[in-house]
C-alpha cells in the first residue's frame, strides 16, 4: 500500500474516510463496523475512486463467517462491486480521465467512500445507468450470462428454471433467460417476492413453500422436465432439481445459500442423460480473458439495451450498512440491497 497522503482530486477525498471493516470474522456480524480509515495515495498503475454506490452480494455475508472460498484475513473492508468517479490517477495511467464515472469490481474494499485499485479492475459505467444500478449490475449480470449463455447453452424455445429467483443472480437470469426466448420458471419462497419476479420477466412462478417442486414442472412442461436448471440454492432444491429436469437438460452448480452442498450418485445423470455443471463466473474470464472479455462487452450491451435493470429493493446510507448485511442474513433481499456512500 502507499503512504497515507491528502488526496483532494475532485475536491471530495480527505484524510480519512469511512467503511464497513470486517475487523474478526464471526457468525452474527458482531466482528464487523463501520469505521474510519487513513487515505491512501494510488500507485503506479492504480486510480483512486470516489465510491457513490456499492452492492450487496450474498458473498459479502460469507466472508464475514469464513466461508466463501476466498478467505482475507481481517482485518477487511467488505464490498464487491461499486460504482463511483475517478478522482486520482496513479504514474502511468493512460485511457482514463478524473471525473470518468466507472463500475468498480473487486474481491474486497466496496463498502467504502474510496478505494485505490489498479485501473484494469474498472470499467467506463453503462450509458443510461446511474451509480446504483451500476453498483448492483455486474456481478450478477455476468453470472447469469456465464450461467446460461456459456454454461447452460440456453437454446430458444427451452424451458429454463431459476431457483432463488428473487435474489441478486437469480433476478438477472430470470431476466436474460427471458431475453434469450426461454420459457422461464421461477422459483421462491415468497408470494410477495415472487409476484415481483414476475414483473421482472418470469412466465410461471412457484412457492416452494407449498408447491412441489418436482409435481409443479412436470405439470408445466408435460411431463418433459426444464432444459436448463440454475440453481444458487443447493441442499434439498438441487435434489428436487434432479426429479424434474429434461433429457440433455443442464443443471448448474451456482451455489449453495441452503447451507448443505449437495451430493448426487452418478448414476443418476447417466440414466436420467442430464449434465451436471459446476459454474465459477469470474473465474471463467481470468481463465478464458478473450472469452471473459466477450462476456464483459455482453453484459454491457444487455445492460445499454436494458435487458439486464437491476431491480434494487433495498437501499442504506453506509453508516448503516451493517443493517444491510443483516437484511441477507434475514433472508429479506429483494433484487439488490444498495449501499449509498455520503
Ligand atoms: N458460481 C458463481 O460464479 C457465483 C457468482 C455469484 C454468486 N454466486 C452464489 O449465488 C448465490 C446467490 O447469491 P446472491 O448474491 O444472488 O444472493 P441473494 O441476493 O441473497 O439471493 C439469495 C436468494 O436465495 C433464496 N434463499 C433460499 N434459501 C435461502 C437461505 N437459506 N438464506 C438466504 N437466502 C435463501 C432467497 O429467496 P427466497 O427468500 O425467495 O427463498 C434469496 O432471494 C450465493 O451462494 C453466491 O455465493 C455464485
Amino acid at each position: 500500500m502507499s503512504s497515507t497522503t491528502r488526496a483532494d482530486a475532485g475536491g471530495v477525498v480527505t484524510d480519512t474516510y469511512r467503511a464497513l471493516v470486517c475487523e474478526r470474522l464471526s457468525e452474527d456480524l458482531s466482528g464487523v463496523a463501520v469505521r474510519s480509515l487513513p487515505c491512501v495515495a494510488p500507485g503506479p498503475g492504480e486510480v483512486l475512486v470516489r465510491l457513490h454506490a456499492a452492492s450487496v452480494n450474498f458473498p459479502d455475508l460469507l466472508m464475514t463467517r469464513g466461508l466463501y472460498q476466498f478467505r482475507p484475513d481481517p482485518p477487511f473492508v467488505l464490498g464487491l462491486e461499486a460504482a463511483g468517479v475517478i478522482a486520482v490517477l496513479g504514474a502511468g495511467v493512460t485511457g482514463m480521465q478524473v471525473g470518468d464515472r466507472v463500475l468498480v469490481g473487486q474481491k474486497t474494499g466496496c463498502y467504502a467512500q474510496q478505494i485505490v485499485l489498479p485501473s484494469s479492475g474498472v470499467r467506463p459505467l453503462p450509458a443510461g445507468m446511474d451509480f446504483a444500478q451500476g453498483a448492483a449490475f455486474r456481478a450478477a449480470a455476468i453470472t447469469a450470462y456465464v450461467s446460461l449463455v456459456r454454461k447452460g447453452t440456453l437454446a430458444a424455445g427451452e424451458t429454463l428454471l431459476v431457483h432463488g429467483a428473487s435474489g441478486g443472480v437469480g433476478m438477472a437470469s430470470v431476466q436474460l433467460g427471458r431475453h434469450l426466448g426461454a420459457r422461464v420458471i421461477a422459483t421462491g419462497t415468497s408470494d410477495e417476492k415472487l409476484a415481483v419476479v414476475r414483473e421482472q420477466g418470469a412466465h410461471e412462478v412457484i412457492n416452494l413453500r407449498r408447491e412441489s417442486l418436482r409435481d409443479r414442472v412436470r405439470e408445466l412442461t408435460a411431463g418433459r422436465g426444464a432444459d436448463v436448471i440454475f440453481d444458487p440454492i443447493g441442499g434439498d432444491v438441487f435434489d428436487e432439481s434432479t426429479r424434474c429436469i429434461a433429457w440433455d437438460g443442464r443443471l448448474l452448480v451456482v451455489g449453495f445459500v441452503s447451507g448443505r452442498i449437495p451430493t448426487i450418485a452418478a448414476n443418476i445423470p447417466l440414466i436420467k442423460g442430464f449434465s451436471v455443471i459446476g459454474v465459477r463466473a469470474g473465474e471463467y474470464g481470468r481463465r478464458n480473458p478473450a472469452k471473459g472479455a466477450e462476456n464483459m462487452e455482453a453484459i454491457d450491451r444487455l445492460a445499454r439495451e436494458g435487458v439486464f435493470r437491476p431491480y434494487i429493493g433495498a437501499r442504506f446510507p453506509l453508516e448503516r450498512s451493517l443493517d444491510a448485511l443483516r437484511h441477507v442474513a434475514e433472508r429479506k433481499v429483494l433484487g439488490k440491497i444498495v449501499i449509498e456512500m455520503p
